[in-house]
């Protein structure tokens, strides 16, 4: 019987094993995915599963799939393409070149009317929402799953995408069929979960290092100041370390709880809001068969350490490390953590100095060439922990070609609120000759750059209608 009650005999099964099956008639093969930490977990699960068939591949990664890229794949000359983390925007286009495809992708797809060559896998097609209960990492374990028996040691893989791609954000844990890659993970010893705080780093930092750090949620007064940490710590009679600093993991039970109620006192007391502090304590994910103490113990410390690989195009990095390099990608990962981190920091700063604008409906920054483009969404979504939650933020960033990226984030509360930035960027982009899509929550585009006032334009209308329409239907 299937370990996805909720999938048995469904539609997405059958479709996940007429893929396989192409999958395994099929000579020579490219897996086209996306430049995230999702995107490589993705192809790892992918290529993994293709090599224990004994195929061939060839990994190619985009930052984002346009006209431009398909060209790019259909190059290649494959037999069949699997594209994973994208593919469901372009339909159409991937029709069009007559890409024998399977498309195994979790973001909102766009209504296409001829699809004839491609096998589409995306729960969306099952009613599931693709930005929170399944991630792309999960339908390429879907599929993976489907191309043989012995993958399930691949679900760490694909929780570690799930994480990256924040779908644990909205409630504190991971929901919906990504609670079934958990009940498989669990099977295969693989990962285990349990409550515990959430800031980044519990890992690899010492912890006056992962509080100072700490910006989701921020912490009145401890965030960014290290002594007012350290003495945080002192007083709450946690020794900060003996030959090494002590991290999170080597506290004991008493002194988490200890500290843990402290930071939700002080947060009160500061005036952080309940929900805010609701996110401090969650559920955590730990990869078992990695070791302990390094990043890749750690869900969220693993996605970040992918993030920094092919973001930066070092996306051949980033797979090797999914695919279980522990030597040399390893190192190299961990050396372009650094610069990563410290371009966030770098990303925060630009924007508190410069400020944001606002509309009627968003607010954004444009941050030039100052921030990457292929973090600057990144940055977006660090900076709700300093800026107004109320409205969405848009960050814009040039590109390497002159045109102009849009990163848009939005909160949960939002989301309830009938945001969804995907439909708002894909509406503005086409309007103004660009592309856009993504999810409800975190949504992209790429325009041109004398576009943007008129894309601001659209988007704060769309968004401002999208919140009043459902204000009008509660
Ligand atoms: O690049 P960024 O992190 O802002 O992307 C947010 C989401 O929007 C991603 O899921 C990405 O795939 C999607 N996106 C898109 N089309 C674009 C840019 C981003 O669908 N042109
Ligand atoms: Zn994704």
């Amino acid at each position: 019987m299937s370990a996805f009650r909720s999938l048995a005999g469904s539609e997405l099964e059958k479709t996940c094993d007429k893929a396989s099956e192409e999958i395994k008639r099929s000579k020579s093969l490219v897996v086209a995915s996306h430049i995230d930490a999702d995107g490589l977990t993705s192809a790892g699960i992918a290529c993994t599963a293709l090599e224990r068939l004994g195929k061939s591949y060839e990994p190619l990664f985009f930052r984002q799939l346009d006209g431009p890229a398909l060209e790019q794949v259909a190059d290649r000359g494959a037999d069949l393409v699997i594209f994973t983390d994208l593919g469901s925007g372009m339909l159409q286009e991937i029709s069009d070149l007559k890409l024998r495809s399977v498309i195994a992708d979790h973001h909102k797809p766009t209504p296409a009317p001829d699809t004839r060559g491609i096998t589409h896998i995306n729960p969306h097609l099952a009613g599931a929402d693709g930005a929170t209960q399944l991630s792309g990492s999960g339908v390429a374990f879907l599929l993976a799953r489907s191309m043989a028996k012995g993958n399930d040691d691949l679900s760490a893989l694909a929780i570690v995408g799930a994480v990256g791609d924040l779908q644990d954000m909205a409630s504190g844990k991971l929901l919906g069929i990504n609670r079934e890659v958990l009940d498989v993970a669990s099977g295969a010893g693989a990962i285990s979960w349990y409550r515990d705080i959430k800031l980044f780093g519990r890992q690899t930092r010492p912890v006056f290092k992962m509080l100072e750090y700490s910006q989701d949620p921020y912490i009145p007064g401890l965030s960014g100041d290290e002594d007012a940490c350290i003495a945080f710590l002192k007083e709450m009679g946690v020794r900060l370390g003996g030959e090494k600093w002590r991290r999170w993991i080597d506290l004991n039970q008493d002194e988490k709880s200890r500290v843990v109620s402290a930071l939700v006192r002080r947060g009160l007391r500061s005036g952080l809001s309940s929900i805010k502090l609701e996110r401090l304590v969650g559920e955590v994910y730990t990869l078992l068969k990695e070791h302990e103490g390094t990043e890749l113990r750690d869900a969220s410390e693993y996605s970040t350490l992918l993030n920094a690989t092919a973001r930066y195009g070092y996306s051949d990095t980033g797979l090797k490390v999914c695919m279980g390099d522990r030597n040399a990608a390893l190192d190299d990962a961990r050396t372009l953590l650094a610069q990563h981190r410290q371009n966030l920091v770098n990303g925060i700063k630009l924007v508190s100095k410069q400020g944001m604008a606002k509309k009627r409906s968003i607010q954004y920054f444009d941050a030039g060439d100052a921030i990457l483009d292929t973090i600057v969404g990144i940055v977006a979504g660090m900076c709700f922990q300093v800026a107004d939650r109320s409205m969405p933020i848009l960050a814009f960033a040039t590109t390497p070609e002159g045109l102009l990226k849009v990163s848009a984030r939005g909160t949960q509360d939002l989301v309830r609120s009938g945001l969804d930035l995907a439909e708002a960027m894909s509406l503005a982009a086409g309007k103004v000759g660009g592309a856009g899509g993504g999810h409800n929550v975190a949504a992209g585009a790429t325009i041109p750059k004398e576009a943007r006032d008129e894309f601001l334009e659209i988007v704060d209308a769309a968004v401002g209608s999208q919140i009043s329409r459902n204000k009008k239907t509660i």
